[in-house]
């Protein structure tokens, strides 16, 4: 992607605690049967061989929250994309063991994904809790820049929708800076318990429960592509 504005860097680790065996086993067994495939298009018909809604979860920590949602809406197809392997792995055993058929993932930088998917093919697109690059020298490396989202954007279909969760208070307000100055995007939010208050349909990973036993504020943004 030609994006002078994103230096695309991944923040912190890619690998972390070695794996036991059976987390062995869904690396070398589940993982290569449910990614998305290296080339091509990403489309609802290559991946579930249908017309199905598409949602897209960037960076999914231990899959969580999209496992929640693909459970919670079956007739879907959900993507995610994640580059560290213990978040993999954790995602892995949801789908496992919640026996979810609506599920791609790619290990990897989800841009590189994005790209790939057609115009206008998601309803949905999911950034929950983006790593913060707190330093302003590294702010061009924040996935809300206006790189990322003109792809986005792009991949959105008019009407879709664009979740974003932080806890951290400069993101939050570089977040509405930025997605402020966009007229791509629309803020769903009438009043301020629209972004204090966790939506419906959208579960509480450990990393917000751990946010908030440690004190932090979790602000829920909410977009419509117009
Ligand atoms: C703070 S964690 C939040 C995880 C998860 N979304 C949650 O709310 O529990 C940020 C995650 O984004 C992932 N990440 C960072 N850059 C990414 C990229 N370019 N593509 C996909 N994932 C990325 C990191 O590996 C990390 O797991």
């Amino acid at each position: 992607m030609a994006d002078p504005l994103t230096i695309r860097r991944l923040y912190g680790r890619s690998k972390g605690h070695k794996l036991r065996a059976g987390q062995e086993s869904l690396v070398e067994e589940l993982l290569p049967a449910l990614s998305v495939p290296e080339q091509g298009a990403v489309d609802s018909r290559t991946l579930f061989g249908d017309d199905r809604p598409l949602h897209f979860e960037i960076g999914f920590g231990a899959g969580e929250h999209l496992a929640f949602r693909a459970d919670l809406l079956p007739d879907h197809g959900f993507i995610g994309a994640e580059p560290f392997l213990n978040g993999v792995v954790g995602a892995l055993g949801h789908i496992r063991d919640r026996h979810l058929a609506n599920v791609r993932l790619h290990m990897g930088d989800a841009l590189d994904v994005l790209e790939r998917v057609p115009d206008g093919a998601l309803r949905f697109v999911y950034l929950l809790h983006p790593d913060p690059w707190p330093k302003a020298r590294h702010a061009k490396r924040r996935m809300i820049n206006n790189g990322p989202l003109d792809l986005i954007a792009a991949k959105l279909a008019p009407g879709g929708e664009f979740r974003l969760g932080t806890d951290d208070p400069v993101y939050c307000r570089w977040a509405m800076m930025v997605m402020g100055g966009r007229r791509d995007f629309e803020w769903l939010a009438e009043s301020a318990k629209d972004f204090l208050t966790r939506p419906g349909g959208w579960p509480e990973t450990r990393y917000e429960a751990k946010a908030r036993r440690q004190g932090r504020e979790v602000w829920y943004f909410r977009y419509r592509r117009v």
